[in-house]
């Protein structure tokens, strides 16, 4: 089979790669491809290999398993999403300890409060960019409340964490990653001197295992990272990506109006229908590994296809209807296996209080009809517009 350089799809693979994801799996589960960055790769294409891939113990997370250097791991160090059993068993257990379904619930107030303010603030205009306004700062604010980041330092890191994500050139790479990591490694000598305080952040440098294992100060700069990266780029295009699809439904949005106790099967059929993670991260075979029936080699990429699993008739009739009421049992927006998302129930919690009250609010919400046409962020791994002009 020839390899498939998904560079020559160009801006119409961003804006809408389900077209292009529906052909191939019609040709086969997996395919090799060219990233539109030119990174060599196997991408899957079908849910059950998906799955399978996901859970696959064969595919390690480590770049030391191929010569890929990735500037900003190297500068932030091991984390959650580059190692591998055991090592990540060991250090999943002390931030689970730690980042608890209690602790998720603890915030429910507070994410209602923010949700208020923040539409409070715009509702006079009658106008807005949703993501500005709205869909950004909420998850970035609930973020650096948990983890116990200052106010007055996060328009800093939403430009590194911006640029990490999806470059927009205004700096390097290793620019942005080693802005971030000296602004982390500062944060927590603080908190160290300051002494224990109720964030997460303060919670995981004295939390300690039943075998008195710890984390280290290196584990908990990469972990800081990790979550502040995770927390905001996903969350911000789960909201986004949810509204938009309501409003182009607008009989799925009146069902919604209609009865509010519908809102986790919108926000399910959000995360499937057209989730903020459009490709897993990458992974990397140690040998020649079968998948989907084909063997991919030793010392490959596999890039498995979130996006495109969500879209597989063979696991979700009709996959391109979105539908709040469908069974939403099963997507993959969150992953699977041992890295499925940790921050999985904090995301549910953000998405489903800021649609809602949204919602709620704005009865005449829909999309700014003077606006032009929608940016698409670069890159496969988040898939989001870069504005959502409203008007209500
Ligand atoms: C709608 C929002 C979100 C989506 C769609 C999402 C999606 C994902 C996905 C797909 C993975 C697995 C990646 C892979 O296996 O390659 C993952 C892992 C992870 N996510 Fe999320 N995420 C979201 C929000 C969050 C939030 C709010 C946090 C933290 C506060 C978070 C923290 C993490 C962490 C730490 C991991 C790594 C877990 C591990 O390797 O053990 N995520 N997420």
């Amino acid at each position: 089979m020839s390899v498939i350089d998904l560079g020559e799809y160009g801006a119409d693979f961003t804006a809408d790669p389900y077209p292009y994801y529906a052909k191939l799996r019609e040709a086969g589960p997996v395919h090799e491809v060219l990233t539109p960055d030119g990174i060599p790769a196997w991408l899957v294409v079908g849910h059950e290999e998906g799955r399978a891939a996901l859970a696959d113990q064969r595919l390690s997370k480590s770049t030391s398993v191929i010569d890929l250097v990735l500037v900003r791991e190297e500068i932030m160090g091991p984390h959650l999403l580059s190692i591998d059993a055991p090592d990540h068993t060991r250090l999943r257990k002390l931030v689970a300890g730690e980042f608890t379904g209690r602790r998720v619930e603890a915030l429910r107030p507070r994410i209602q409060q923010l949700t208020d303010e923040l539409l409070d603030a715009i509702e006079p205009a009658g106008r807005a960019d949703l993501v500005d306004s709205f869909a950004f700062p909420l998850p970035i604010t609930v973020i650096c409340e948990l983890l116990g980041v200052p106010a007055a330092d996060r328009d800093s890191f939403r430009a590194w964490s911006n640029e990490l994500v999806a470059p927009s050139g205004a700096m390097t790479e290793q620019e942005a990653a080693e802005g971030f990591a000296t602004y982390l490694d500062a944060l927590i000598e603080d908190k160290r001197a300051a002494g224990p305080g109720d964030d997460l952040l303060s919670a995981l440098l004295t939390t300690r295992a039943e075998d008195g294992d710890r984390l280290s100060l290196a584990e908990l700069r990469a972990l800081a990272y990790l979550l502040l990266i995770a927390g905001h780029e996903t969350t911000v295009n789960l909201i986004a990506n949810t509204v938009r699809a309501l409003l182009a439904h607008p009989e799925q949005l009146a069902a919604l109006r209609a009865d509010f106790g519908l809102i986790d099967g919108a926000v399910e059929e959000g995360l499937r229908y057209d989730g903020p993670v459009e490709n897993a991260t990458f992974r990397f075979t140690r040998e020649p590994v079968v998948l989907g029936g084909t063997e991919i080699p030793a010392r490959a990429v596999v890039l498995v296809g979130l996006a495109a699993a969500a879209h597989d008739p063979g696991r979700f009739p009709d996959p391109g209807r979105f539908d709040i009421r469908r069974d939403p049992r099963g997507h993959l927006a969150f992953g699977h296996g041992i890295h499925y998302c940790l921050g999985a129930p904090l995301a549910r919690l953000e998405g489903r209080t800021a649609i809602q009250t949204l919602l709620r609010r704005f009865p005449r919400l829909e999309l700014d009809p003077d606006a032009g046409p929608l940016e698409w962020l670069p890159g496969m791994l988040i898939r989001g517009t870069r504005h959502l002009p409203v008007v209500w």
